[in-house]
């Protein structure tokens, strides 16, 4: 293609070397901008109208124009085979091709700088809600786990050593414990970019007269216009940000697949997954494959490696706006639908996880976890920690010698290993008594585990309308509507 064919082609003669000019395209990664380079485009539209660039004649040829384009592409998908550079170019190239003049006219104190910009923030508005949602559903999944199972035990683990009972739903709530704070950071995130960079020009702003704060609230932006034109079209922290909290989430998901991946082993059996997320082997009729947890587990590596590419693409860059930037999207967006994706498929995986709550329960009292009850018991008794400690520490021995458990030593052993205590030992060191026993807040004392399930479906209550975190319930469609009466209704 000529560089005269070129939005930018003014001061070119020859052509674009081919190679290159499939090289430096970034449709294929930006044509998902392509609903909202429309709402950024009516928005400047308007923008220019006010500034008495465009009559009000000519605004509404444009907003028609818009109209069309977006339902055409809603109907027929925004073509990723075209010729055009970029998403921008695609789009002024369709409205000239409607509209002309006025088509051309549109691009008027604008650069793609900060078109781009604004683009990317009200795609991202989007992703952010599909995160959101995201967690949600697998918070759900996992709080009920937690209220079927909140009295059930199960051996719990430190070094992947058995350690302590806590019970099924205390370990649930603990990974909806940690989604929760990657659910806060991606509100975080969002507050933080909820900026409108349009206006801003090429690096230095706009010489037309833009009411820049109309035209942030024309777009939804609650947070107002930028405030600097060089960095609103250079920063891409808010995307690093993005991919931060995405790996995050990844990170958390990773955790959960490998809990549930170990609990669905021979060597557990703790649970088993059903039909709906396991796989066979090719060759070895007997097995019964957890891949939906591990492809959860093998996809937060590329989540990870993306938040090291942008950090890459980003540090050094001198100010302002620099082609490097480009590649921001095909990093990133892959990364942030990849991660929506994983937490559907883990919530898919937790709802069809079915726990073996007797399994569970059987093997919550082997394997010595009652040792440091045990040893508490010895404190109750006046023994001091320490002494405590390593007296259990040789009960433990001896048992592991005869082949018992603590609660089964032989009465003789046990009143010669324990002459402090006169106690049951099996009603004491017992699962239930144990969990019992962790009657704190965060504890794993079944009431507690019901507390918290309560809590958390209080809480989620409020997660499924975004309204108490300052996002607008926003529908992917509404973007699609970018040619609707005013375009762009937010509230
Ligand atoms: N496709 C470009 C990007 O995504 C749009 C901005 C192009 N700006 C420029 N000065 N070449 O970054």
């Amino acid at each position: 293609m000529s560089h005269p064919g070129q939005m930018w082609g003014g001061r070119f003669r020859g052509t674009l070397d081919p190679m290159f000019a499939e090289f430096q395209k970034s449709l294929p990664s930006d044509h998902v901008l392509a609903f909202a380079d429309l709402e950024t485009n009516l928005a400047w539209s308007e923008a220019l109208a006010a500034a008495g660039v465009f009559t009000d004649a000519e605004l509404d040829r444009v907003r028609t124009a818009i109209d069309a384009l977006a339902e055409h592409w809603a109907e027929h998908g925004v073509p990723v085979e075209d010729p055009a550079e970029d998403v921008h170019s695609l789009v002024e190239r369709e409205l000239t091709d409607r509209i002309g003049d006025l088509g051309k006219r549109m691009h008027t104190g604008r650069s793609r700088n900060d078109q781009v910009a604004t683009d990317l923030r009200l795609y991202l508005r989007e992703r952010i809600h599909g995160l959101l949602d995201g967690i949600t559903d697998l918070c759900a999944s996992l709080v009920q786990k937690a209220e079927a199972h909140a009295d059930a035990p199960m051996p719990g683990y430190t070094h992947l050593q058995r350690a302590q009972p806590i019970t099924i739903g205390h370990h649930a709530l603990a990974h909806v414990e940690a989604l929760a704070r990657d659910r806060e950071r991606l509100v975080d995130a969002f507050h933080r970019m909820d900026r409108c960079p349009l206006g801003s020009g090429a690096l230095a702003g706009t010489t037309l007269a833009i009411d820049r704060d109309a035209l942030a609230q024309a777009l939804g932006f609650t947070g107002g216009p930028t405030r600097n034109s060089l960095d609103a079209t250079a920063a891409r922290d808010h995307l690093c940000e993005l991919a931060f909290a995405s790996a995050m989430v990844m990170t958390h998901l990773s955790r959960l697949a490998e809990d549930y991946i170990f609990f669905a082993s021979q060597e557990a059996r703790f649970l088993a997954f059903g039909d709906a997320v396991s796989t066979g082997s090719s060759l070895m009729p007997q097995k019964r494959n957890p891949d939906a947890m591990e492809l959860v587990r093998g996809k937060a590596g590329r989540v990870l490696g993306a938040l090291m590419a942008l950090l890459a693409t980003v540090k050094g860059l001198p100010m302002a706006y620099n082609r490097d930037l480009q590649s921001d999207k095909e990093t990133l967006l892959p990364a942030l639908l990849e991660t929506e994706a994983c937490l559907m498929v883990a919530a898919m995986a937790v709802r069809n996880a079915d726990f073996d709550v007797e399994r569970c329960a059987e093997q919550a009292e082997r394997g010595y976890l009652n040792a440091t009850d045990l040893a508490d018991l010895l404190v109750q008794h006046g023994v001091p920690f320490r002494d405590a400690h390593g007296i259990v520490g040789a009960a433990v021995n001896r048992a592991v010698e005869l082949g018992v458990e603590l609660q089964d030593l032989p009465a003789g052993e046990a009143k010669r290993l324990l002459p402090q205590l006169d106690v049951d030992l099996k009603t004491a060191l017992a699962a239930g008594a144990i969990l019992r026993r962790r009657d704190v807040i965060g504890g794993t004392a079944p009431d507690r585990v019901r507390d918290e399930v309560e809590r958390w479906q209080i809480l989620m209550g409020e997660w499924s309308s975004h309204e108490a975190d300052g996002l607008e319930d926003h529908d992917a469609d509404e973007d699609h509507a970018a040619g609707d009466d005013d375009g762009h209704d937010h509230d």
